[in-house]
């Protein structure tokens, strides 16, 4: 959700920056924008929609010997994606880039509007710099300004600052969203996450929220409110990859494939023959825990809602799960008894992160199942499991949801060995599958073949209903978000048993129902509810083990014992046919419209 990135150095700061931007554009690309500072002169250069026309406008651009830069990638907020509402955004002699939400600009701006300041964006944004420049004019010190600029901002900002006056220096401020400070050896650099760092520099700062200061050639000034800090820069992971395409048409598609080898690395060191290990599981954290509440949001609550299955079944433990952006406005009753459980791909979703402080405010151990180490949520959180997923960059998420799946299962599975809720046998029946289940999402040619090959009979309709039972019904409303969110096509997921309570209303030829059948849990009751809706027309494409004669179409898994070798085959054969659909449609898989990767807005 924007991505913001900055530089001080001597190397090509236009390349800097727009490398910087490639690597981040995933977070927004409604539009994008960056500002060069040489000799005291200030240039900025904006363009509307992705990063591409950006970097063909300014190719003429250049940059040598020292300078400075600010850049950005937006998700619009306020103000529609216009090139007047890209960043940076101007006063008279400064520019900024922002990050997140500033909640009090409409007061602010009709202050500083009655004042005589001049707006040319509708974006909340622009009141810090025509702010900051109104208090530099006022105290002739520009730290000074911009310190007081930050404390009048209420909401979530990252921001970077640049002011022709002070030709040297990168002003920074931090609250909500996430921001570091690079040390390379070539210059200061700045990014919303590591991903546009790597290759420039071995360290960075993970600033923490309150944090603001500047940089200059010759020092890092660091504060939180008014007294200085002392910067502590830790080692950026050297197993952070930029990540490319590797010949796969998208991101996605290629990390669909992936997903084998992610499992195994999610699983690496975590089982000891029989037992399950997580080391990074302080004994004590389970200590005098009764229940587990699950928060998060988008694919990552559908991992939630289906890891209740197996704390329910294998672990004997209440799970409950609340979708973040709601449970942070109720007042919930909450029991120092739970474990406080986030999950999160990017560690920085503003809803999860805040649920998770409310938690810790109200004195709950807390968990974060979490893809990004240093991340906000990484930090806040009592104790981290890491998914390992890699670098996600599809704004789908597919390797991330997998991932979180498998380390879900891990902690029901360490919890029933804790209370001794699964005989040895089955502990073992579990494990076996585990281990077991990076082969099923092995991607075979032939199916990718032939879900490519159906696809072209479901890009129409109004309308696709993914129904399922027990745990495949979250996995359903996971395949209805996956294809409605790169398709545009309205997509619902349902309970199966609930269609005939209202929804089977819809059905006809044109309404496609996606029907998960496994083989392992409540197989006839799920035929029944298929049969139901082919008797009223629906189109529907069977997905499970035995075919299903009745059904128009039938994609098939392999015959199994265990519902989660089920779960995770269907997974993969639901990933395949959004991105299939989605490419027949001719849209763009990786950056679905309106869409941004990491949502640090609430
Ligand atoms: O980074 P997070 O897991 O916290 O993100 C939560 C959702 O925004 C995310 O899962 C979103 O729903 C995905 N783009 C769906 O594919």
């Amino acid at each position: 959700m924007c991505g913001i990135v900055g530089y001080m150095g001597e190397s090509k700061i236009k390349r800097i920056l727009l490398d910087g931007l490639k690597e981040l554009e995933y977070r927004g690309y409604d539009s994008a924008g960056f500002a060069l500072m040489q000799n005291g002169r200030i240039e900025a250069y904006k363009a509307v929609g992705k990063l591409d026309n950006l970097i063909h406008k300014t190719e003429a651009v250049q940059s040598s010997g020292f300078g400075v830069g600010i850049a950005h990638t937006r998700w619009a907020t306020h103000g529609k994606p216009t090139e007047l509402n890209a960043h940076p955004h101007q006063g008279r002699f400064s520019h900024v880039v922002h990050n997140g939400i500033i909640e009090n600009y409409t007061e602010l701006k009709k202050k500083l509007q009655s004042e005589g300041a001049r707006f040319l964006s509708q974006t909340d944004t622009e009141v810090i710099v025509h702010l900051y420049e109104q208090l530099a004019e006022r105290h002739k010190d520009s730290a000074k300004a911009f310190e007081e600029t930050v404390k009048q901002l209420e909401g979530a900002y990252a921001i970077l600052l640049i002011d022709e006056r002070c030709e040297d220096r990168i002003f920074f401020a931090k609250k909500g969203s996430p921001l570091q400070i690079g040390l390379g050896e070539s210059g200061r650099f700045f990014a919303s996450s590591d991903a546009a760092l790597v290759g420039l520099c071995h360290e960075a700062i993970y600033l923490e929220d309150g944090c603001w200061g500047w940089v200059s050639p010759e020092s890092l000034n660091l504060f939180e409110g008014e007294s200085p800090v002392s910067p502590v820069a830790k080692a950026i992971p050297p197993t952070l990859h930029s990540a490319q395409k590797e010949g796969f048409r998208f991101f996605m598609e290629k990390e669909i494939y992936e997903q084998a080898q992610v499992l195994g690395d999610t699983l690496m060191g975590r089982l000891q023959e029989d037992r399950v290990h997580l080391e990074e599981i302080d004994r004590t954290l389970l200590d005098g825990v009764e229940a587990l509440r699950l928060c998060a949001c988008g694919t990552s609550y559908h991992a939630a809602l289906a890891s209740t299955y197996l704390f329910e079944r294998l672990s004997r433990m209440e799970a409950r799960v609340e979708i973040a952006s709601e449970f942070r406005y109720r007042d919930p009753v909450l029991k120092s008894s739970e474990l406080f459980v986030v999950i999160s791909q990017s560690g920085e979703t503003a809803d999860t992160l805040e649920a998770l402080k409310m938690a810790k405010r109200a004195g709950l151990k807390t968990l974060a199942i979490c893809n990004v180490d240093n991340s906000s949520i990484v930090r806040e959180a009592d104790a981290t499991l890491l998914t390992r997923a890699g670098i996600e960059k599809g704004v789908a998420s597919t390797k991330a949801f997998a991932t979180q799946m498998m380390v879900l299962w891990l902690l029901s599975l360490l919890i029933a060995q804790r209370h001794k809720t699964l005989d040895p046998a089955l502990l073992a029946q579990e494990i076996a599958a585990m281990r077991h289940a990076p082969q099923v999402l092995q991607v075979p040619e032939k199916l990718h073949d032939r879900i490519h090959r159906l696809s072209k009979r479901y890009l129409h309709g109004h309308g696709f209903f993914f129904i399922g039972r027990d745990l495949f019904y979250p996995l359903a409303l996971e395949g209805a978000l996956k294809l409605k969110e790169i398709s545009y096509l309205h997509a619902e997921g349902y309970p199966a048993g609930e269609m005939k309570h209202g929804p089977i209303a819809l059905a006809d030829s044109e309404l496609f129902t996606i029907a998960l059948l496994p083989g392992t849990l409540l197989k006839e009751k799920m035929r029944s509810n298929v049969e139901e809706l082919i008797a009223r027309d629906s189109t529907t494409l069977a997905i499970g083990p035995e075919c299903f004669d009745l059904a128009d179409d039938y994609l098939p898994t392999q015959p199994t014992d265990h519902p989660m070798l089920e779960f995770y085959e269907m997974m993969v054969v639901m990933q395949l046919l959004a991105l299939e659909i989605s490419i027949r449609l001719g849209n763009d898989v990786d950056m679905p419209r309106n869409l941004a990767k990491s949502v640090t807005v609430e």
